[in-house]
């Protein structure tokens, strides 16, 4: 057993605010946080809840650049917007700082800085593409061309989102700048690097022989394998117009590398929360620091930004990194560019007052170990039979009955506790450690697991006992199980506040009771005999299938309009002479008649006046159009098409029709009617 650290530094990564936040931030990383936090808060721990915005590097500017403003004007919108989703989801942050501030500048210069000074740099420089036309060098963001695997034309500097493969902008075929659309020229520059190489002796020993128990199995295999693969100097620094400029002479036009300025935002997030006492939480070995991450950031958190602390050398370093996997969002990955997603605050204009379900139902669903899926179905399940059938009958049994039969008034316990009084107080003290170990251990979805484990436990003795029926026959006895189910109902305020803070405040009110510490919430006298106890108020209610539905209609919606902006347009076919166009005859018609064929799923026989005569043709539109929609409606029609048997009916001719890039169909029709026969031309 190691000895219980003096106090906590838990950070959750800084998140980009280059946009809003969803549920994948939620789920990934800093509900986790919060729940940690919370229960240290509880179980008295000393703990300080670090984060803030990542306002530099070239997410920002990309965004700026779209947004048609500057990147401080992005970096102050989409900060205000994350700091609320996170407050409104009870994201409980001692400090959300931001990487623009004046502290942030001064920590993360004084970082480079003694560094440099200390020789712990290596300078090099290198060939990098350069704008001329905009006179700036080219982050690999702003480098598009075609993917040297797949041709996609529109490659990025350092990724083809098409095949996925990992690019150097110099393996781009034909790049061109995203800020001019020039072809980009090589140009010498020169950088700072941290020689990562050198830290691998070290690394290995830390993580791969130190941390291989108490790390989580995807965190430590990914950083095994960049060990194992070797370590390469990395450039800390960039030529770009947006960050903290590097604080050395000769490095004009350039800043700080946005993965070396931001993990040092945590330490200057800390300075500015604790201006007289930050050291401690960074530099005292009794701290331990926590770092909450989605696993795109693990290399960063276990590898750089341990690797920049070593050298640094006045730090500690983290104790643990326990990242998740990412959440999917009904079947498919994620992704702010798609609009795939649940933005928070989109969330909780759809469902107010509910933020405390969907931590509920992304901590049940956490992708703790594995990438996950969000539905929307397993969202309104989890409510529905969980949140509402499960804890909130719980509580809601007891409390009622307790005003029907007692007055509201905490009944005293009568005579002796039966078996299975004892049976369920046993159960409620030994739950705050059974919770409290997986905590600790970062298994938030064991933890909540076992939290609903109790509340059923509750709801078992209720059934069991049945206070509803034994008060007609004993009524001193109906308040002995009354008092032990409220004694449950009390403990939940402590255990559940950490998980769905919202709704553990709303009980403690119910309750006339304050969240409790952790170690006695498991005790059976939170609730004095003869106590008052407030109204009964439900904590959760049943969400419809047709909310559900709607939510899941405008996700369709986002899709059919992403397929629709992404559609390529086919190439044009080989030239035809204008004589093998005027061989077309190609007329308007008015559909007469129209009916399925029968055991098709996909053909319609109509009857098309032609003018020249009435005649059938057979379609592939049965999908598309009703039959009696149709009959009335004029057509383009090629007439002189070889006529062709189709499912025993002769068709003569074939309708015009247009597809959409969705795939649906839609006939050509004459802007006003014409006669039938009028020639197309
Ligand atoms: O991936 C991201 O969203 C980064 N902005 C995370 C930074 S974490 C830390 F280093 F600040
Ligand atoms: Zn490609």
């Amino acid at each position: 057993m190691q000895p219980d650290p003096q106090r906590y530094t838990v950070t959750a990564a800084l998140p980009y605010a280059n946009g809003p936040v969803h549920i994948g931030h939620l789920a990934g990383v800093y509900l986790p946080a919060d729940i940690y936090v919370r229960y240290l808060r509880a179980a008295g721990r000393d703990v300080k809840f670090i984060c803030g915005s990542d306002e530099h590097g070239v997410p920002i500017t990309i965004r700026a650049q779209k947004e048609g403003v500057t990147p401080q004007q992005i970096v102050d919108k989409y900060h205000a917007i994350i700091r609320n989703s996170f407050a409104d989801f009870g994201v409980s942050f001692d400090i959300y700082s931001r990487t623009s501030s004046q502290t942030h500048s001064e920590v993360a210069s004084g970082f480079f800085k003694k560094l440099h000074e200390e020789g712990k740099f290596i300078e090099q420089t290198s060939q990098q593409y350069y704008d001329e036309k905009a006179e700036q060098f080219l982050a690999d963001r702003y480098i598009v061309g075609t993917c040297p695997n797949c041709g996609n034309d529109n490659a990025y500097g350092d990724q083809c989102e098409k095949c996925g493969s990992s690019l150097s902008p110099t393996e781009l075929i034909s790049p061109r700048s995203m800020l001019s659309g020039n072809q980009p020229v090589l140009r010498e520059t020169k950088h700072w690097y941290l020689p990562l190489d050198q830290y691998e002796p070290w690394l290995r020993e830390w993580i791969v022989e130190g941390h291989k128990a108490d790390w989580k199995a995807n965190v430590y295999g990914q950083c095994k394998s960049w060990i194992d693969q070797g370590l390469q100097p990395r450039a800390v620094t960039r030529d770009l117009d947006w960050g903290v400029p590097v604080p050395v002479a000769g490095a004009e036009g350039k800043v700080l590398y946005v993965w070396f300025d931001a993990p040092i935002g945590y330490i200057s997030a800390t300075k500015d929360l604790l201006p007289d006492t930050w050291e401690t939480y960074w530099k005292d070995s009794g701290t331990k620091l926590v770092h909450f991450i989605g696993k795109d950031n693990i290399v960063f958190h276990c590898i750089i930004f341990p690797a920049m602390l070593k050298a640094h050398g006045d730090y500690i370093l983290p104790d643990n990194v326990p990242a998740n996997e990412f959440l999917n969002l009904e079947g498919d990955k994620i992704s702010t560019s798609r609009n795939w997603a649940v933005w928070l605050h989109e969330y909780l204009q759809d469902f107010p007052g509910k933020a405390d379900v969907l931590r509920y139902v992304l901590c049940a669903n956490a992708p703790e170990n594995k990438d996950n899926d969000f539905t929307w179905k397993d969202f309104q399940a989890r409510n529905n039979n969980e949140l509402v059938a499960n804890l909130g009958n719980f509580v809601n049994r007891a409390v009622v009955l307790t005003h029907k039969f007692f007055d509201g008034k905490v009944p005293a316990i009568n005579g002796e506790l039966q078996p299975i009084d004892q049976e369920v107080l046993i159960q409620l003290a030994e739950f705050p450690q059974r919770i409290g170990e997986l905590i600790d251990a970062y298994r938030f979805r064991d933890a909540l697991h076992e939290l609903m484990n109790l509340t059923r436990a509750g709801n078992k003795y209720l059934a069991e006992t049945e206070p509803w029926k034994l008060i007609k026959t004993d009524e001193a006895r109906t308040g002995t199980v009354l008092h032990v189910a409220l004694q449950l109902a009390a403990g939940l305020v402590t255990l559940m506040e950490p998980f769905l803070p919202v709704s553990a405040a709303k009980l403690g009110d119910m309750l006339h009771l304050e969240k409790g510490s952790w170690q006695t919430a498991g005790r059976p006298d939170a609730l004095s005999t003869g106590q008052q106890i407030g109204a009964a108020a439900l904590l959760f209610d049943k969400i419809e299938d047709a909310t559900v539905e709607a939510q899941v209609q405008k996700l369709l919606d986002t899709k059919k309009a992403n397929e629709l902006a992404n559609a390529t347009v086919a190439p044009t076919k080989e030239d035809i002479s204008f004589d093998d166009f005027g061989r077309m005859d190609l007329r308007v018609g008015t559909v007469i008649a129209a009916e399925k064929v029968a055991k098709t799923k996909k053909l319609l026989k109509l009857t098309v006046d032609t003018g020249l005569d009435q005649r059938t043709i057979v379609s592939g539109i049965a999908e598309h159009f009703i039959p009696e929609a149709l009959i009335g409606q004029q057509v383009l029609v090629l007439l002189n098409l070889a006529p062709r048997e189709i499912k025993g009916i002769q068709s003569q001719g074939m309708l015009l029709l247009a597809e959409n890039a969705d795939g649906s169909l839609h006939l050509m029709q004459p802007g006003q009617a014409v006669l039938p026969g009028s020639h197309v031309a």
